[in-house]
């Protein structure tokens, strides 16, 4: 029999190497690579004989379909991540960092499950029955009656499974601790997290119920991240926060079943996750409105408008090659803006430091952003605070001009809510709400834009003196 052939594998993406190397050639992690048995797991390995194969019905793309059956938590922030609810005989993976909240979060949704007479079973393979007792006591699902098992056996959990009535809801926290007796490498190496993954989602599929996988989101390379599971999955949603905020958004970035973009907001307190419905409230929460170098940006995160606050701080620079700090948003989508400001309208910040911070810790990722940031830069340079009653979004192009942004008429909507009663927007903007109470300014270009709030702080002072 031929000699088994090992494969070194990168823990981080997932990269087939022929020998062991230092650096992954795919990422370009170091100290990632992990020497692996292919035999067994998925993919069969070589040796087995195989088997014939039947002829499958062709179909055609019309036809009869149906919605996809759900379950619902009643958690509506957690609803509307998962597009409605997770979905039977589907696979959800549940990324993040460790700590951030996954397993608060699961137990939270298996209780609410539970409670409406659906069967839960959740599976944990990181603490002990005792560790997730006393949390379920102080999320107060204790009362509940999901059903606990602490294992970590591939093979055991699967026959645990199948035991007794069909569930509908089986949760496994997480996929990095499980480990089957067909795959030969580690607990956490990608071989065994993939094995583990596709006997669950088998499960799922041919039992019909919903599976949710949480999956740790790691640093180091020796424990594969939820990564090399995303493809396998029908949804992922990414558990996202700072430590130092309190609270968390979940993001979804892959789903079969509905919409991704959607993002859910909680607030972690000492008795677990409370739901945010109205996140703008949140992000705009503790706003100073008489200081420069503000702007409130009205942004959308899929179907729903959140308003977040944008703060710069420009000041001269006492180093040769100034600072450029960034905290919430592309650095070099920073460095785009700061260069179109130089070029087209005179804002020279050679000499100074630029810090950039979103408000709550919050990540924004829409480029229609860029006019809210280029004001708050504008008017930190000029050390005049903005009008506190205005929004500002619209997309800024290398030559100056500003482009027009999707969903105009939603991020007006709540800006009106919320109490706004400006908004600087771009000038060819379609479906503007005609308003009465609310001013919406048009700008054509930048320059535009800088001139306004120059004209309005009228005491800008040009930082080319200095020089
Ligand atoms: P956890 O759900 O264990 O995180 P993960 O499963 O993603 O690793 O959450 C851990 C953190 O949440 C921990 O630092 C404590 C905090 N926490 C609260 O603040 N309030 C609570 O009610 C609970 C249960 C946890
Ligand atoms: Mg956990």
């Amino acid at each position: 029999m031929a000699k088994p052939k090992t494969q070194f594998i990168c823990q981080n993406c997932g990269t087939v190497h022929s020998r062991w190397a230092g650096k992954c050639d795919g990422c370009g992690e170091w100290n990632t690579i992990v020497e692996e048995d292919p035999m067994g797991g998925i993919g069969g390995g070589p040796g087995k004989v195989p088997k014939k194969g039947r002829a499958v019905a062709l179909t055609t793309l019309s036809g009869e379909t149906e919605e996809a059956p759900r379950v619902h938590t009643g958690i509506s922030e957690l609803d509307r991540a998962t597009g409605g609810g997770f979905v039977r005989g589907s696979a959800v993976l549940i990324g993040g960092d460790p700590g951030i909240g996954k397993s608060t979060l699961l137990m939270q949704a298996a209780a609410a499950l539970s409670r409406r007479g659906h069967r839960i079973i959740y599976v944990s393979g990181e603490e002990a029955v005792a560790q997730v007792r006393l949390r379920a006591q102080r999320l107060g699902a204790a009362d509940s009656d999901v059903l606990l098992a602490a294992e970590t056996n591939v093979e055991d959990i699967l026959a645990t499974l199948a035991e007794g009535k069909r569930p509908d809801l089986v949760i496994i926290d997480s996929i990095q601790t499980l480990w089957s007796d067909t795959a030969d490498s580690a607990p956490g190496t990608v071989t065994q997290v993939r094995t583990g993954v596709q006997a669950m989602i088998r499960f799922a599929k041919q039992t019909g119920a919903a599976m949710v996988l949480v999956g740790h989101v790691t640093k180091e390379g020796q424990i594969a991240g939820p990564r090399v599971v995303e493809h396998m999955v029908d949804a992922v949603l990414y558990f996202e926060g700072d430590r130092g905020h309190h609270y968390r958004i979940l993001r979804t970035v892959k789903n079969r079943f509905g919409p991704t973009d959607e993002i859910g907001v909680f607030e972690m307190s000492d008795i677990g996750l409370r739901e945010v419905t109205n996140p703008s409230e949140l992000f705009l929460g503790e706003r100073n409105a008489k200081s420069p170098g503000a702007a409130v940006f009205a942004g959308m995160e899929g179907t729903r408008p959140v308003l977040v606050e944008v703060q710069a701080l420009v000041a001269p620079t006492s180093l040769g090659t100034p600072r450029r700090a960034v905290v919430g948003w592309d650095s070099s989508r920073l460095a785009m803006i700061l260069a179109v400001l130089e070029a087209h309208c005179g804002v020279r910040l050679g000499q100074h430091d630029v810090y950039l911070n979103i408000a709550g810790g919050y990540r924004i990722t829409e480029p229609a952003a860029d006019i809210a940031i280029a004001s708050a830069l504008v008017s930190s340079l000029a050390g005049t605070a903005l009008p506190s009653d205005c929004v500002y979004f619209g997309e800024i192009s290398l030559s100056g001009a500003v482009r027009p942004v999707s969903q105009t008429a939603q991020r007006l909507k709540e800006a009106e809510k919320l109490g706004f009663a400006g908004a600087v927007l771009p000038a060819s903007s379609s479906e503007l709400p005609k308003s009465s109470t609310s001013r919406w300014t048009e700008i054509e270009d930048l320059p535009d834009l800088v001139s306004r709030i120059a004209r309005s702080a009228s005491r800008l002072t040009n930082p080319q003196e200095d020089d």
